[in-house]
């Protein structure tokens, strides 16, 4: 074989080969992160998400474990927290991991992209997609907050991206991702699921307003514009939608709109105060108008855990999932499940979205599933389709 290329060739190939191999190499890379398209199973029509919140990653084995009971102490690191991941990845299978910030504890970690590698390294391990945002700990080691996430967009698998390409917009983090419908049906070349994902900053700049950071104006028009031109694309190309696809929103920092629920309307705990902005940036506003989204991720408050609906909006938290992150002695690390489910025609065909379910993970002996859920359901809207009594 090796002779006839050669021949065929001619001489062209002695000067060609390492050059050609090179180009071919890089087109090779670069088709592999932009050809990665996220998409639905085809045996089960559904599509899964662990968020992972607050790992608060340092050293690995010289990190100790914050907030566990004296008894377990002694040998908890770190390495617990990647233990946990793998757990956790192992017993749900996830088609997409996100990391909603604070991956890395900045202040103690001696190498911030170290850090980052040792954290994300199980996800990597296992080959699965993932995709990060930072919170306010991520730049306070030994990288900027652009730093940490040009870290994060390079690493292996990360489908994470810096900011949309030609606009002026604050922040590192901000930039959407596509799930396509199963392939060979009539949805395979169109998003059927899309997923945000936002910087929520880290602290106040205005002189005079103290705490957390928040989502900017430029952020948000970014995100009205998304949501409008996959809207667009989605009911109006071919096949042509009668609603647009939902949309979930993930970032680190809880909007003030958290606070408004009691034990009596949200599924989970509360156990500390809602740590989102001092002022309130009118996001949450603008993912209601936005009409596609149904629910939205963070983390930061690490005990607590809940989701409650506001305004036909999910706003959920994901509890700590890091030993090194603040919690609470005898209550379990733990991560959210997001499980996106399509509809099934009776023909057997798949089409769009039915329903989003979530539950959590616990890392106690049993790897405990809690708090199961449906955040939204197609049928709920009473847009679309009735029940056959009527109800
Ligand atoms: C941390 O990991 C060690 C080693 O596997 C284990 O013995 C210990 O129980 C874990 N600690 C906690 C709090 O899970
Ligand atoms: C939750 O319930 C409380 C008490 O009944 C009520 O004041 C509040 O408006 C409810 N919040 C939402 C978002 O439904």
């Amino acid at each position: 074989m090796g002779v006839r290329r050669h021949r065929s060739g001619g001489h062209l190939s002695l000067l060609l080969p390492p050059l050609l191999l090179l180009i071919l190499l890089a087109a090779a890379e670069a088709k592999e992160k932009g050809a990665h398209r996220l998409r639905f199973r085809r045996d089960s029509g559904t599509f899964k998400v662990v968020q992972v919140a607050d790992m608060h990653y340092a050293d690995g084995r010289r990190t100790g474990c914050e907030d566990v009971l004296p008894s377990q102490v002694a040998g908890c690191t770190d390495l617990n927290t990647t233990a946990f991941l793998y757990r956790v990845f192992r017993a749900e299978d996830p088609d997409l991991v996100v990391f909603t910030g604070d991956n890395i504890y900045g202040s103690d970690s001696t190498d911030a992209a170290k850090s980052m590698d040792a954290a994300i390294a199980p996800a990597i391990d296992m080959k699965l997609p993932w995709a990060a945002v930072i919170g306010n700990h991520d730049q306070e080691g030994t990288l900027s907050r652009e730093g940490v996430m040009r870290h994060l967009v390079g690493m292996k698998n990360s489908l994470s991206s810096i900011n949309p390409d030609g606009i002026e917009i604050d922040g590192y983090g901000n930039y959407n991702l596509e799930v396509s419908g199963i392939e060979g049906t009539s949805l395979d070349e169109k998003s059927v699921l899309n997923l945000y994902f936002l910087d929520s900053g880290d602290y106040s700049t205005v002189p005079g307003i103290n705490g957390y950071g928040w989502i900017k104006a430029s952020q948000q028009v970014w995100f009205q514009q998304t949501c409008s031109r996959l809207q667009r694309k989605y009911i109006h190309e071919s096949p042509k939608q009668k609603e647009p696809a939902p949309g979930l929103v993930f970032f680190h920092i809880p909007l003030p709109e958290f606070s408004s629920f009691t034990t009596a309307n949200f599924t989970g705990v509360k156990q500390e105060g809602i740590s989102s902005a001092s002022i309130n940036s009118g996001f949450f506003a603008t993912m209601v108008e936005a009409g596609d989204v149904k629910a939205s991720f963070v983390g930061h408050d690490h005990i607590n855990d809940f989701c409650g609906k506001l305004n036909g909006i999910q706003l959920c938290y994901a509890g700590g999932f890091g030993y090194h992150a603040y919690g609470k002695a005898g209550w379990s690390r733990r991560a959210r499940v997001v499980s996106v489910q399509l509809e099934k025609t009776d023909s057997g065909e798949w089409r769009g979205v039915k329903s989003i379910k979530t539950w959590k993970r616990l890392d106690d002996p049993d790897l405990s599933t809690i708090d199961s859920e449906v955040l939204w359901n197609r049928g709920s809207n009473g847009r679309r389709k009735k029940n056959p009594d009527g109800s």
